[in-house]
C-alpha cells in the first residue's frame, strides 16, 4: 500500500536467531466502549471556517439505553465540547453533573446524578476544533486558486479511529448508525458528503453562507463518514446500472478525471454482477485531494484519493501509473460492498476488508484491462511481498488482537493486504470461481448493514462449496508464517512418487515450530506445463503422491500458477530438470518466476548458496516477459543492497549490466507504434536498471534526452521519465541538480512532482544528499510526500547512512508532524532495514529502545530482525559470490 504504486522491496535471511527473538512491548491499556448505551442515529451539522482553519459543529445523537445507567461514555479527541445534555424520550432534558475527558483513552464520560432510564434518549452537544495539518480527522488541504491565491479546503480522513477528532461519537466499526449530515459553507465552495444533497437554504444570519443538507445515510460505521468542502471541477456519467458517478478534480483539470470516471462507471456494474447485489447508494463520488496521508479511502459514496491515485493527464501520466489508478479505483469500489455494506466487527478482522479488496481489485482490472496481465503482476507485487515479510519471526497472524488506536494503525501492513489477498486467491482457486461467488453472495446478503467475524465468511463459503473452508483457512489466518514444502522424488516403474513434507519456513533457515497448515497443492508436469496434473490437500506433516505415467527424465513442478501460499524446496535433480524449461520458456511466466523466487528465498534462508541464484539469473538473458523481469529485478535489488558496501560491488554492477543488456537492446528507447502495455512497462524497468548500474550507452542517451526535454525540443515520454531522471541524477553535479529542481517547480501535475522528487535521492554526492534531505522537509514538499523523498535517499549506498543520521536528528519533528501513523512507520522500515551489520542492528535497537514511537513497535522489531539476517547472509556468502563474479571476467 505504498501510495504511488507498489515500489520498494523487503529484506531478510540466517543465524543469530536469539538476537532476533520477538520482544514486543506490552500492549497499551485499552477498553472498548461499554455496551449499555448505543447510538442509532446521528444528526450532525458542521461548519468549517476555511480562512481561520477552525470548525464548529453541533449534533444530536439518538441513543438506545439498554439498562438504567448513570454514565455515558463515547469517543472524542482534540475537540472542545459545550452545551451537553440528554433528552429522555420526548420529555425532560438533563445535564451531566460532570464531564470527564481523557486524552489517553480518547473518550468523554458523562456522569449523571440519577440513573437515566432504559429506552430512547437524545444526546445533544456542540463542539469545535481545528482544521489540522496532520491529515487526520477533519483537516485542511492547501491549494492555489485560479487567481494565484493560497487557499484551504476542509477534508476528512477517519479510518481507523479519527472520526472522534471531527465529531463526538461511538467510534467503533460495529456501532453502526444512520447519519443526517448538514454542512454550513460559503456560497462559492462545493460541499460534499456520503449522500446526495437534499436541500440548500441561505444561512439565517450570515448572507455569505448557505446550509446544505444531505440525505439520510444507510446504517454505517463512523470510520466511513466523510465530508469535503472546497473548490473543485468535475466530470460525470451514469453507470449502466443507473448510479450517478462523478470525479472531482482541482479547478480546471476536469479532463484528468476522465480515465477514473470510465473505470468507475464500468466497475460498479461489474461488481453488481459479481456480487449479485446492487450498489446501495444513489451516487458515487471520487475526489482528488491535494494532501492525503494514504493512497485512497473508501468512504461510502465519497471516495477520497491522493491526486496521483486518481488523475490521468494523457501526455504526462505513465502506463504504470494508469495501471495503478485502475487498481486503486477497483480496490476502493470493492470496499463499497466488502467493508462498507458488510463491515468487520473489530479491527482484528481488518484483513477481511483489505485482503479481500486487494484480491478483488485484480479481478476487476483483469476484467477491464486484460492486456495488463494483472494476475501475473499480482505474484511479483503482492504475493511475493507477503511471503518476504511473513518469513520473519516478527511477522504476525492475519487475525491479530488489537486494541489501542496505534496498534490498529500498525496492522495496515503487507500481512493484512498482501497475505490476506494471497490466501484468498489460494482459496478462490481451491473452491473454483462458481462456488466462491455463490459463497460471497451468501455472505454479503446475510450480513448486509451488519458486522462480521472472519468465521462468518468461512461459513458462507463452506455452505456454498461443501468444502471444509474454516478448517483449511484458519490454519492460514490464525497462525503466523507459512510452510516450506520439501519434495523428495523416486521412480516406481512408469510412475513418479513424490514425498511432500511441510515445515514452517523461517528466514533464518531454522527449523521453525510445530505449526502445520492445510495446504491445497497442485502439481504440473512436462507433458502439459500449463495444466494441473494432480491436486491434493496436504493435511498432515508428510504425504506421498503418485503421478502415473511420468517418466524419470521429465520435469515435475509444484504450485503451477504460483497460487499456493508456500515455498517449494526441490532436490537438486528436480531443480536441474526445471532450468531448461525456464530457458526455453516451456514453463509459463508465473511458473518461471515461481521457481526462481522460491530458490531465491532458499538462498536468503541459507539452504542454498547465492551463487546458485547468480547462475540461474543468467538463464534469463533471453527472457521477454515483463513480470518475470520484475521478479529478476526484485532479486537484483536485494543483492545490490546487500553487496553495496563490499569491495566487489563494481563487479556485481557489471554482472547486472550484462544481464539486462540483451533485452535493453531489443527494446531500445523508442516505443513501437501500438506496442503492448507490458512492453512499455518493461522498457522503463530495463533502461532504469541499465542506467542505475552505469551502462555507458544508457547513461549517455539519458543525459541527451533529458537535455532535449529541458530545452523543450523533444519532450520525454512519461514512461521514460523516472528511469531517465534517476540515471542522470545518479551522476549529477550541482548544475544538473538545480535543473531537476527547476523541473520540479515548474511541474503542475502531482505525478510529475513525485517522479522528480523521488529521483533526487539517486544522487551519490554527499553535499547533494544533504540538500535532498533538507528539500524533503522544506515547504516545497507536502507532508504527504516528505517521507518518500527521504526513502529515495536511503535506497543508495551513501544515502543509507545519511538518511539514518538525518532521521535520528529530526525524528521528533517527524513524529510530531504526522502524530505517529502510517507514514512514519513506512519511513522507519525503509531507512533501517537495508543495513547489513550487527553494529548497525545494535545502533538502531538502542535508538528505538529509548524512544518508543507508538504504532512503530512491530516495524522496528522486523527491521532489526532483517538487518541481522542481512549481516548473516553477507558473512555466509560474500566470499563465494566474489569468487564467482571474478571468475566471469566481466
Ligand atoms: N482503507 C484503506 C485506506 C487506509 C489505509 C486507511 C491505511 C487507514 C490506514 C484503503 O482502502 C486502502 O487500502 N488504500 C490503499 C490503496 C489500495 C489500492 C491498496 C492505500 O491507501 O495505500
Ligand atoms: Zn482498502
Amino acid at each position: 500500500m505504498t501510495p504511488g504504486g507498489p515500489s520498494l522491496q523487503l529484506n531478510n535471511f540466517v543465524g543469530q536467531s536469539e538476537a532476533a527473538a520477538v520482544i514486543m512491548p506490552e500492549p497499551k491499556p485499552f477498553e472498548r466502549l461499554p455496551a449499555v448505551v448505543r447510538p442509532t442515529h446521528y444528526n450532525i451539522t458542521l461548519q468549517p471556517n476555511l480562512v481561520k482553519c477552525v470548525f464548529q459543529g453541533s449534533e444530536e445523537i439518538t441513543l438506545d439505553i439498554k439498562e438504567p445507567t448513570r454514565e455515558i461514555k463515547f469517543n472524542t479527541l482534540e475537540l472542545s465540547l459545550r452545551d451537553i445534555k440528554v433528552r429522555l424520550g420526548e420529555g425532560e432534558s438533563v445535564k451531566p453533573s460532570s464531564t470527564d475527558i481523557s486524552t489517553t483513552t480518547e473518550t468523554a464520560t458523562l456522569s449523571f446524578d440519577r440513573p437515566l432510564p432504559a429506552g430512547t434518549a437524545t444526546l445533544s452537544l456542540s463542539f469545535s476544533g481545528e482544521l489540522n495539518d496532520k491529515m487526520k480527522g477533519m483537516y485542511r488541504s492547501k491549494y492555489t486558486s485560479v487567481d494565484g491565491e493560497e487557499r484551504y479546503s476542509a477534508v476528512t480522513q477517519f479510518e481507523a479511529t479519527d472520526a472522534r477528532r471531527c465529531f463526538p461519537c461511538w467510534d467503533e466499526p460495529a456501532l453502526k448508525a444512520t447519519f443526517d449530515i448538514t454542512l454550513v459553507v460559503p456560497h462559492d465552495r462545493i460541499p460534499l458528503s456520503n449522500m446526495p444533497e437534499e436541500s440548500r437554504v441561505p444561512h439565517e444570519s450570515d448572507s455569505n453562507l448557505q446550509v446544505v443538507k444531505f440525505s439520510r445515510s444507510p446504517l454505517m460505521s463512523t470510520y466511513l463518514v466523510a465530508v469535503v468542502v472546497g473548490e473543485y471541477d468535475h466530470v460525470e456519467d451514469t453507470s449502466s446500472d443507473g448510479i450517478k458517478v462523478r470525479v472531482y478534480t482541482p479547478v480546471g483539470k476536469q479532463e484528468q478525471g476522465k480515465f477514473a470516471l470510465e473505470v468507475a462507471t464500468k466497475v460498479l456494474p461489474y461488481y453488481k454482477e459479481y456480487f449479485k447485489i446492487a450498489y446501495p447508494l444513489p451516487k458515487m463520488d471520487l475526489i482528488a485531494i491535494a494532501d492525503f496521508s494514504v493512497g485512497a479511502m473508501e468512504n461510502w459514496g465519497l471516495v477520497t484519493y491522493r491526486e496521483t491515485c486518481l488523475l490521468v493527464d494523457p501526455h504526462n501520466t505513465s502506463a504504470s501509473q494508469r495501471q495503478w489508478i485502475a487498481l486503486v479505483v477497483g480496490h476502493e469500489l470493492a470496499h463499497q460492498w466488502f467493508g462498507n455494506l458488510v463491515t468487520m466487527e473489530w479491527w482484528t478482522h481488518l484483513w477481511l476488508n483489505e485482503g479481500y479488496a486487494t484480491f478483488v481489485e485484480f479481478l476487476c482490472v483483469d476484467h477491464l484491462f486484460p492486456e495488463y496481465d494483472i494476475w501475473t503482476q499480482f505474484v511479483t507485487n503482492t504475493y511475493v511481498r507477503a511471503l518476504e515479510l511473513d518469513c520473519l519471526k516478527n511477522s504476525h497472524p492475519i487475525e491479530v488482537p488489537v486494541g489501542h488506536p496505534s496498534e490498529v494503525d500498525e496492522i495496515f501492513d503487507d500481512i493484512s493486504y498482501s497475505k490476506g489477498a494471497s490466501v484468498i486467491r489460494m482459496l478462490h482457486c481451491y473452491l473454483g470461481d462458481k462456488d466462491f461467488r455463490a459463497g460471497m453472495n451468501k455472505y454479503l446478503t446475510r450480513h448486509q448493514y451488519g458486522n462480521t467475524y472472519t468465521e462468518d465468511l468461512w461459513s458462507a463459503l463452506s455452505e456454498a462449496s461443501k468444502k471444509p473452508v474454516a478448517e483449511v483457512m484458519s490454519t492460514w489466518t490464525k497462525q503466523t508464517g507459512f510452510p516450506m514444502i520439501t519434495v523428495a522424488s523416486h521412480q516406481d516403474g512408469d510412475n513418479r512418487v513424490l514425498t511432500l513434507t511441510q515445515q514452517r519456513f523461517l528466514a533464518d533457515g531454522s527449523a521453525g515450530d510445530s505449526s502445520q497448515w492445510m495446504v491445497p497443492i497442485s502439481i504440473s508436469t512436462q507433458e502439459d506445463p500449463s495444466k494441473v496434473a494432480q491436486e491434493l490437500l496436504l493435511e498432515s506433516r508428510t504425504m506421498q503422491v503418485v503421478l502415473e505415467n511420468v517418466s524419470e527424465s521429465t520435469w515435475v513442478k509444484l504450485n503451477p500458477g504460483t497460487v499456493g501460499y508456500y515455498r517449494t524446496q526441490y532436490p537438486p535433480e528436480m531443480l536441474t530438470q526445471l532450468i531448461p524449461a525456464i530457458q526455453d520458456k516451456c514453463l509459463p511466466p508465473l511458473d518461471r518466476l515461481g521457481v526462481f523466487n522460491d530458490l531465491f528465498s532458499m538462498v536468503q534462508a541459507g539452504h542454498t548458496s547465492t551463487v546458485e541464484v547468480l547462475k540461474i539469473l543468467r538463464a534469463f538473458e533471453d527472457e521477454e516477459d515483463f513480470t518475470v523481469w520484475s521478479a529478476v529485478h526484485n532479486c537484483v535489488a536485494r543483492l545490490n543492497q546487500l553487496l553495496s558496501h563490499t569491495d566487489f560491488h563494481s563487479t556485481f554492477a557489471a554482472f547486472v549490466r550484462q544481464l539486462f543488456s540483451r533485452i535493453g537492446q531489443r527494446l531500445g528507447w523508442e516505443a513501437k507504434p501500438g506496442e503492448k502495455h507490458l512492453d512499455t512497462l518493461l522498457r522503463s524497468l530495463v533502461l532504469g536498471q541499465l542506467g542505475l548500474y552505469g551502462d555507458k550507452g544508457v547513461v549517455g542517451e539519458a543525459r541527451k534526452r533529458l537535455s532535449a526535454h529541458v530545452a523543450h525540443t523533444t519532450t520525454l515520454p512519461a514512461d521514460l521519465r523516472s528511469p531517465v531522471y534517476k540515471t542522470v541524477v545518479a551522476q549529477a553535479d550541482e548544475k544538473t541538480y538545480e535543473q531537476m529542481l527547476k523541473l520540479y517547480r515548474e511541474a503542475d501535475l502531482h505525478e510529475e512532482k513525485d517522479r522528480i522528487s523521488r529521483s533526487l535521492g539517486a544522487t551519490r554526492d554527499p553535499n547533494l544528499i544533504q540538500r535532498v534531505l533538507q528539500f524533503a522537509m522544506s515547504s516545497e514538499v507536502r507532508n504527504q510526500d516528505t517521507v518518500f523523498v527521504i526513502i529515495s535517499v536511503a535506497m543508495t549506498a551513501p544515502g543509507r547512512s545519511a538518511a539514518w543520521a538525518f532521521f535520528k536528528k529530526h525524528y521528533q519533528e517527524l513524529v510530531d508532524r504526522y502524530e505517529g501513523g502510517y507514514l512514519v512507520t513506512r519511513l522507519i522500515k525503509y531507512i533501517t532495514e537495508n543495513f547489513t551489520s550487527e553494529d548497525m542492528a545494535r545502533e538502531v535497537e538502542a535508538f528505538f529502545k529509548d524512544r518508543q514511537i507508538p504504532g512503530t513497535e512491530r516495524t522496528v522489531q522486523q527491521s532489526l530482525e532483517t538487518i541481522r539476517l542481512n549481516a548473516a547472509w553477507l558473512n555466509r556468502d560474500q566470499q563465494t559470490i566474489k569468487k564467482y563474479l571474478a571468475d566471469l571476467h566481466l
